[in-house]
């Protein structure tokens, strides 16, 4: 059986947690794209000025290992921003594609979220989620994992981050970041965690019922 559910959205809105809480629930395998991008984000910022040249990018995102998804520093701001510059250059996308779509077409079912899984990568999903919640909010949740994790960060920085990576992600012409036309969308500005998983599970089960 194959089952894909694709959640796209932009930084924060909580579609890492939706998706870690619904691979968990149907019991199937999960991934995260950003860490495929924040991978490359980090050799990128590693390597030298010229790193955001399309042929040597594209280098770097043929050069991505499994182990390099492991590191621990993938989730820091300039890794992410590094991402975000990286993930406009079509040559990136075109070689991070095919172990997407292969990862989405395994037997058993797949969770994917990203940025543009229902869009471009699997435009065929069974389940399309799209969460978003306000600029304001994703700050605020971003700001207070990052002090969590230790870092050092002043909220307007954190805001600022998150204004500049949307707008990046939203209008850069390779895959950028917009709504599928069959995509359900939550908007979880003023739901917990566990409401907003609710609803996903209840929407996917909707879907698995009428295959
Ligand atoms: O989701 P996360 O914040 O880890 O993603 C980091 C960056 O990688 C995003 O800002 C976006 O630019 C890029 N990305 C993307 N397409 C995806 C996943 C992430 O362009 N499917």
């Amino acid at each position: 059986m194959k089952f894909i559910v694709a959640i796209d959205g932009p930084a924060a809105a909580g579609k890492g947690t939706i998706a870690k809480a619904v691979a968990k629930y149907f019991k199937f395998p999960h991934l995260d794209t950003g860490l495929l991008y924040r991978g490359v984000g980090k050799k990128a910022l590693a390597y030298s000025r010229t790193s955001y040249y399309p042929e040597i990018a594209k280098q770097l995102a043929l050069d991505l290992k499994p182990v390099d998804l492991e590191a621990n520093d993938l989730r820091t701001p300039e890794v992410a921003k590094a991402a975000s510059k990286i993930a406009v250059i079509p040559e990136v996308r075109e070689v991070l594609l095919d172990f997407q779509r292969n990862f989405a077409n395994q037997e058993g079912g797949a969770v994917l979220d990203g940025r543009d899984i229902g869009t471009v990568i699997c435009p065929y999903a069974h389940v399309k989620l799209f969460i978003t919640a306000s600029a304001e909010i994703r700050a605020i949740r971003r700001y207070e994992e990052l002090k969590n994790n230790g870092l050092e960060i002043s909220f307007e920085n954190v805001m600022r981050d998150v204004v500049s990576r949307d707008k990046r992600d939203q209008e850069r012409n390779a895959s950028p970041l917009i709504i599928a036309d069959d995509a359900y969308e939550i908007d979880t500005s003023s739901l917990s965690a566990n409401d907003a998983v609710g609803v996903a599970i209840d929407h996917i089960n909707e879907k698995f019922k009428n295959l």
